[in-house]
């Protein structure tokens, strides 16, 4: 079967499934090369990346936790190309994409006979992941009586197809994968307690992207260049600044496939060259535009307060999903600078004392965020 070489991208035929192989795979190549096709260098992709490569190996089930589009798939497939069971299948099924009455047999297939129109016998996932890895997405939406079958399969390290009485030796690694909270599942008795603790033996949790700012820049030239490749080889596209600065603080509630769909639309729609803020799509534009408004109301909560700590129970300034502190203050500083600016006329020394800053700091942060109030005289634009 061909396997893609992890250390160069080309496709190799003649992995050995004993494991010698993967020793000197992993032992041989950084994690860095291991992980060629997964970017990334925020503290905390290293710190998952470093987690992947020691628990590879070990047989225990995996749970990958993560938003909708954090790469759990992504993690999943290394997994399983870093393991021992690298030569044989990663099977993948999707539990919330199969309806209940067809899961169990899809699971641990059936026998001849085993029911009305089971005219031949059918292998189960349990079987086609023989020797390899199964992976189980959208575990968070197993039924109920399902979760106490995979138990007892995991429990015996056997399954009963169905139809059938003789168990069968279930040789699989097991890695699951949800985007729900499933210690909250747990709690309203939609999750097993006892699955749950089963498959979280080895826990990887992937952090949603806007908590890996530093990633978004990589993840943006990276897919720009994979786009070009495929459709804007002769003339690629490029961003300009502008864009830049809105994507990286675009909060990406749909992670990192939010960002290579978005990539691929603006190289298709634009034909080449130059991209600009015109080119992104209003609600990435209106998410900046959104944000500022926010931060304007602050400055006049605590101008009616004076000398009052401000509760924090009477306006609520942090939105759920969070934010991050040092753009949230930065946006808020220049939308007061621009404030000032607007109000005296852009005279800096008026502007300044309305800030209480000194004029030389006030025009040094004007240069640096190249702010340019509405009423600028035309030289400054
Ligand atoms: N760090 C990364 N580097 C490069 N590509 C990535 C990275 N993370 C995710 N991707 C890509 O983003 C897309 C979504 O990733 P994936 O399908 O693994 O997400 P997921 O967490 O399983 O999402 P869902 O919960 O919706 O199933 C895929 O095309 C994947 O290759
Ligand atoms: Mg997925």
């Amino acid at each position: 079967m061909n396997q893609r070489n992890v250390f160069d991208g080309s496709l190799t035929s003649d992995l050995d499934p004993s494991g010698m192989e993967r020793t000197s795979l992993f032992a041989g190549g950084s994690l860095r090369q291991v992980f060629s096709e997964i970017v990334g260098k925020s503290e905390a992709m290293e710190a998952v990346l470093q987690t992947v490569g020691k628990i590879a190996r070990s047989d225990a089930p995996v749970l990958i936790r993560g938003e909708s589009g954090t790469g759990k798939e992504l993690i999943a497939k290394a997994l399983h190309r870093m393991s021992n069971r690298a030569g044989k299948h990663l099977v993948s099924l999707n539990c919330s994409a199969i309806p209940e009455s067809l899961l169990e047999a899809e699971l641990f297939g059936h026998v001849k006979g085993a029911f009305t129109g089971a005219d031949k016998a059918r292998q189960g996932y349990f079987e086609k992941a023989h020797g390899g890895t199964l992976f189980l997405d959208e575990i968070g939406d197993m039924p109920i009586n399902l979760q106490a079958k995979l138990l007892r399969v995991l429990q015996e390290k056997q399954y009963v197809p169905i139809g059938s009485t003789e168990p069968r030796f279930a040789d699989v690694r097991i890695i699951t994968a949800t985007n729900v909270d499933l210690d909250e599942a747990v709690g309203k008795q939609k999750f097993r307690s006892d699955l749950y603790y089963r498959l979280n033996v080895l826990p990887i949790v992937l952090p949603p992207l806007r908590e890996r700012k530093g990633d978004v820049r990589l993840l943006l030239d990276h897919t720009l260049n994979v786009f070009n490749q495929t459709h804007s080889i002769l003339n690629p596209c490029y961003f300009n600044g502008d864009v830049y600065q809105t994507l990286d603080r675009y909060n990406w509630p749909g992670n990192v496939r939010e960002l290579i769909n978005l990539i691929e639309r603006l190289v298709v729609m634009s034909g080449g060259g130059e991209i600009d803020l015109s080119a992104l799509p209003v609600e990435i534009k209106n998410s900046k535009a959104g944000a500022t408004a926010k931060q304007v109301e602050a400055p006049y909560f605590f101008a009616e307060t004076p000398g009052i700590a401000p509760d924090a129970s009477v306006v609520e300034l942090l939105p759920l999903e969070g934010l991050n502190l040092e753009s949230y203050i930065e946006q808020l500083e220049n939308t007061l600078i621009m404030q000032a600016l607007e109000r005296t006329g852009n005279n800096k020394n008026q502007a300044a004392k309305l800030l209480g800053l000194n004029r030389t700091t006030l025009v040094e942060r004007i240069k640096k965020r190249k702010l340019v109030p509405l009423n600028a005289p035309s030289k400054e634009l």
